[in-house]
C-alpha cells in the first residue's frame, strides 16, 4: 500500500466530511477513530484514497515523511491526549495540526510542548460546519514552518470566494485559533442581531414565521446577503414534521454555547478592546438559559412587551437598515480586537486577508465582508473599520432608522441589547469628549488616583468639595 499524504484522527461528522473533501482532491488519508469500525467504513467509501489505521502507531506508519496528522477531536483534553499519544511516535520535522475550536492559549502551550520534540504543532481554525468541511471550509491557518508545506493541500480543499481560496496562513503560534475565536465572537453577535430582529417583528408586529421568512429572504437578496440571513429565512420557513406548525414556534428559547463566543468576549477584555456587542451576545445567551426564572419573573413582575401601532412596512424597512448598520459595528469591534491582539502578540495579522478568507465557506460569510476586505485593502492600518469612507457610507444613511428601531424597542419593552449596544458603540466612538472626566473625578475623590487636565500636561489631584 502506498504511503498516505495526511493522517486524520477523529472521524465524527466534521472529520469524516473533511476526509471526503480531501479524497475528492486526490489527497490520500490514513484514518483513525477510537470507535471500532468507523475508520474501515470510511476507508471503504473513499475507494483507494483512504486507509484505515486501527491504532495511532498504524496511522503514523502509513504516512509519507515528513508526516502530518490532522486532529479533528473535541477541543480540550482530547487534543492533549492525542498529542501525548502521538509525540513518541513522531520524529523531527513532523507536524500535528489541530483543526478544532481550541482555545488559542492552549494551542500556544501545545506549540511549545511539541517544539521540544522537534514536532511542529499547528492550530487551524476551520469554519463552515459539516457542509463546509465536506465542500470547502474557510481555513485560518496558524503556526510555524510546516504551514508552507501544507498550504497547497488545504488551499485545494478550502472554499472559493471570487476565484480566491479561503485559506490563509494568518500568523504564528495560536494566531489561527485566535482568528477563528473572533470569527465566532462576530458570529454570536450577528446571530443575536438576527434573533432580535425576529423578536421585534414577531413580538411587536405580530408577523407570522412565513411572513418573517419572506422578509429575511428579501434581505438575503440585497446588501444584507449572507449565510446567517439565509439560515434565518430557512429556520422560519421550516414546518414541524409531526404537527405541521412552524418549527420555530416549538423550539425552546434557551440558547446553547460551547465556549468560543465567551472566549472571544473575554479576549476583548484581556486586550482592553471595546467590543460591547460581542459581549452582549454572550450575555443574551446566558439570560436565555434562565428559562424557569424568566417565566417566574414574567408571572410575578409582568412582561413589558407591547404591540406596535405604527406603520409596519416602514418599521420592517427601518429594521433591515438598522441590521446592516449594526452588522458593520459588530465587524468593527471584532476587527479592532484582532488588530489589538496582533500588535500585542507581534502576529502581524493581515486584516484584509482575514476579511477575504471570510467571504466564503465560513458561517459569517456575507456581502459585507467584500466591503471590509476592500477597506483594509485601501488602508491596512485603518484605526477602525468605521473610519473607512466606503464603510461609513453604509452606516451613515442608516443611522436615523437604527435610532428609530432602538427607540421603538425600548418604548415597546422588547429587549434588543445587541442593536442598542452596537449603536452606543458607534455613538461613543464618534464622540470627541465622552463621560470619562466624571469617572476620573470620582476616582481621584475616593482613591486619589489623579487625573489629566485638558489645559495643561501632567497628573493632578484636587481638594474636592465636602458636599
Ligand atoms: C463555524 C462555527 C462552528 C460551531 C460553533 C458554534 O465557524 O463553523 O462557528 O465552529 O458551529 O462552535 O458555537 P456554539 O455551539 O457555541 O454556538
Amino acid at each position: 500500500m502506498t504511503a498516505c499524504d495526511l493522517g486524520l484522527v477523529g472521524l465524527g461528522t466534521m472529520g469524516a466530511n473533511l476526509a471526503r473533501n480531501l479524497a475528492d482532491h486526490r489527497i490520500s488519508v490514513a484514518l483513525h477513530d477510537p470507535a471500532p469500525g468507523t475508520a474501515a467504513r470510511l476507508a471503504g467509501e473513499l475507494a483507494g484514497r483512504g486507509q484505515a489505521a486501527p491504532s495511532l502507531a498504524d496511522l503514523v506508519g502509513a504516512l509519507k515523511a515528513p508526516r502530518t496528522i490532522f486532529l479533528m477531536v473535541p477541543a480540550g483534553a482530547a487534543v492533549d491526549q492525542s498529542v501525548d499519544a502521538l509525540l513518541p511516535l513522531l520524529t523531527v520535522g513532523d507536524a500535528i495540526v489541530d483543526g478544532g475550536n481550541s482555545l488559542y492559549m492552549d494551542t500556544e502551550r501545545r506549540v511549545e510542548t511539541c517544539a521540544a520534540h522537534g514536532v511542529d504543532f499547528l492550530g487551524f481554525g476551520l469554519s463552515g460546519g459539516a457542509e463546509g468541511a465536506r465542500h470547502g471550509p474557510s481555513i485560518m491557518a496558524g503556526g510555524g514552518p510546516s504551514v508552507g508545506r501544507l498550504a497547497p493541500m488545504f488551499r485545494a480543499i478550502a472554499a472559493q470566494a471570487e476565484g480566491e481560496a479561503c485559506f490563509a496562513h494568518v500568523g504564528p503560534g495560536g494566531a489561527g485559533h485566535f482568528v477563528k475565536m473572533l470569527h465566532n465572537g462576530i458570529e454570536y453577535a450577528l446571530m443575536q442581531l438576527i434573533a432580535e430582529s425576529y423578536q421585534l417583528m414577531h413580538g411587536m408586529l405580530g408577523l407570522s414565521p412565513a411572513e418573517m421568512a419572506a422578509v429575511f429572504r428579501t434581505w438575503a437578496g440585497g446588501d444584507l446577503g449572507g449565510f446567517l440571513i439565509e439560515a434565518a429565512a430557512r429556520v422560519l420557513a421550516t414546518p414541524d414534521v409531526d404537527t405541521g406548525r412552524p418549527l420555530i414556534d416549538l423550539i425552546e428559547d434557551r440558547a446553547g454555547q460551547k465556549g468560543t463566543g465567551r472566549w472571544a468576549a473575554s479576549a476583548t477584555l484581556d486586550y482592553g478592546v471595546a467590543a460591547p456587542t460581542l459581549a452582549e451576545a454572550v450575555h443574551a445567551r446566558c439570560l436565555s438559559a434562565l428559562k424557569p426564572e424568566r417565566v417566574a419573573a414574567q408571572t410575578a413582575l409582568g412582561s413589558p412587551m407591547r404591540f406596535f401601532a405604527g406603520d409596519r412596512t416602514a418599521f420592517v424597512a427601518d429594521l433591515g437598515a438598522a441590521l446592516l448598520a449594526a452588522n458593520v459595528a459588530v465587524h468593527a469591534q471584532g476587527f479592532a480586537t484582532l488588530a489589538a491582539a496582533s500588535a500585542e502578540k507581534g502576529w502581524a495579522l493581515d486584516l484584509g486577508q482575514i476579511a477575504r478568507i471570510w467571504r466564503g465557506g465560513c458561517i459569517i460569510r456575507s456581502r459585507l465582508l467584500a466591503a471590509i476586505a476592500a477597506a483594509y485593502g485601501r488602508n491596512a492600518d485603518l484605526a477602525n473599520l468605521l473610519r473607512d469612507p466606503d464603510v461609513w457610507a453604509i452606516v451613515a444613511p442608516r443611522d436615523p432608522a437604527w435610532r428609530r428601531i432602538v427607540g421603538a424597542a425600548v418604548a415597546h419593552g422588547v429587549p434588543a441589547p445587541a442593536f442598542a449596544s452596537a449603536l452606543s458603540y458607534v455613538d461613543a466612538y464618534r464622540t470627541g469628549r465622552l463621560w470619562a472626566n466624571m469617572i476620573e473625578g470620582q476616582r481621584d475623590l475616593f482613591g486619589a488616583h489623579g487625573f489629566g487636565r485638558v489645559d495643561r500636561p501632567g497628573r493632578f489631584h484636587a481638594d474636592w468639595a465636602k458636599s
